[in-house]
């Protein structure tokens, strides 16, 4: 095991290249199983979860090579169509498999993704949308045996729940059915747009009107000669971008579509920073000279406030002038950040998914416990403004999220080193 020693509180001064989204390179990943063709894509981040969904891949007949930032991907043998728990469990993204091997394959068996400590994370809606294109799908010893034995005829579908996943899933399966699908109660997160975009340069028939996609299914998906650049990750702009405001510096982040932080940036400006951007030069630059202003969030479905922002917006919350209430509306279980953080004097009532957290002035450093992607994220911001060594231990977790983070943290003159964690508890 790994920990991050950083040693605070230091002033944020510097700038950081974001890279590509995570949450919109698995699926088109998983797309590439529905490609007839060679697939170039750029801005594809060195991350634990790219790898494990590359490795995915591979074991199911698409070869392969991730060369710095570029993948290129073929599909030289025969697709299998089951994707074994021993993969799947390490990362749950890989059920995006599901849809794609059914609309190219007609059938799959992909293991049923657990939970994880934010929440139960069911895939009931992926499956019950695979039902509504006509697979029949049952689940067998935790794995999900999914058959289209007449292939797949498009629906309208309404989404229960608004999910990220889900609708990519759906999206992928009905690209290739036959006929047309609308889907209603859809995520319109820009890595599902993303998703959109390259199905639709692939020759799919997509478009979003509201929180509604619609489908004209096609025959066969073909990668055209250019290669395809990933967006660049919201989640790791915003979360340093909420840094330079804890350590009241001054961070340039680029490499990132301002349009999607909207809502981040205006509260970030009530918060007392100042702000601005670029959207044809994709560059955000943020100043902050004073303690931020407590400002309460709820978090929501895009365009609402990023639960995966929320873990970040508490740490900010801790040294903010004043009070601030924070609402998980998304996960269940997504406040785990919360009592490592009052292991460092944060000033934090939980009840359920609602903590309210009483400003101070300067966090005190501790050893902490990172516990999942975004909770990890924040203990890395606190670490920073608080006075003393701080430890963070199982930094796996953020290895899946953010690349090279200790190179973008030191960019900014944070004195932070990585170790092997000797007395593991
Ligand atoms: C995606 O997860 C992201 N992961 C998550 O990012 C992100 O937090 C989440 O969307 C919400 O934005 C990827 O894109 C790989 P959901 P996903 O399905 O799709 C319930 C990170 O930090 N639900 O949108 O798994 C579910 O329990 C990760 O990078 C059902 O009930 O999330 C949750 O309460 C963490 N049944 C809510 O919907 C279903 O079939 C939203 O989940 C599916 C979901």
């Amino acid at each position: 095991m790994q920990e991050l020693v950083i040693n605070g509180p230091t002033k944020w001064h510097g700038e950081v290249n974001i890279d590509g989204a995570k949450n919109a390179c698995l699926p088109i990943m998983a797309a590439l199983l529905m490609i007839d063709n060679q697939v170039t894509l750029n801005n594809i981040p060195k991350l634990n979860d790219i790898e494990s969904m590359l490795k995915l891949l591979q074991c199911m007949g698409l070869d392969m090579t991730h060369q710095g930032q570029k993948l290129l991907s073929f599909r030289a043998r025969e697709l299998n169509y089951v994707a074994p728990y021993e993969l799947v469990k390490k990362m749950r993204a890989s059920i995006l498999v599901l849809g794609p091997l059914l609309a190219k394959l007609g059938k799959a068996e992909v293991a049923l993704p657990g939970g994880c400590l934010i929440g139960a994370r069911p895939v009931d809606q992926h499956l019950e949308f695979m039902r509504a294109l006509g697979a029949k799908v049952e689940i067998k010893d935790g794995l999900v045996c999914a058959r289209a034995d007449n292939g797949l005829t498009g629906c309208q579908y309404t989404f229960d729940v608004v999910s990220v996943t889900g609708t990519e899933n759906a999206i992928m399966a009905a690209s290739l059915a036959k006929g047309s699908t609308v889907i209603d109660n859809a995520a319109i997160e820009p890595e599902v747009i993303a998703l959109i975009d390259f199905l639709n340069q692939c020759g799919a028939k997509i478009s979003v009107s509201g929180m509604s996609v619609s489908i004209e299914g096609v025959t066969s998906l073909k990668a055209p000669a250019e290669s395809f650049s990933v967006i660049g990750d919201r989640i790791e702009a915003g979360t340093f971008l909420i840094g330079a405001m804890i350590c009241q510096g001054s961070i340039l982040v680029k490499g990132i579509c301002p349009e999607h932080l909207s809502l981040v940036i205006e509260l970030m400006k009530k918060a007392g920073a100042q702000v601005e951007y670029s959207s044809e030069e994709q560059w955000i630059r943020l100043s902050m000279d004073r303690r931020p202003i407590a400002q309460s969030i709820t978090t929501e479905v895009y365009p609402g406030f990023p639960t995966d922002l929320q873990a970040q917006w508490m740490a900010l919350a801790c040294v903010a002038e004043g009070e601030s209430v924070i609402k998980e509306q998304i996960f269940e279980n997504r406040m785990m950040h919360a009592c490592e953080l009052m292991r460092m004097g944060a000033k934090i009532k939980i009840s359920s998914n609602t903590v309210t957290v009483q400003g101070i002035e300067r966090l005190r450093s501790a050893p902490v416990m990172a516990s999942d992607l975004r909770a990890s994220a924040s203990l890395v911001l606190a670490a920073c403004q608080a006075m003393g060594e701080s430890v963070i231990q199982r930094i796996y977790h953020i290895d899946r999220g953010y690349a090279q983070i200790e190179s973008k943290l030191q960019a900014l003159g944070v004195k932070v080193v990585r170790k092997e964690t000797v007395t593991e508890n």
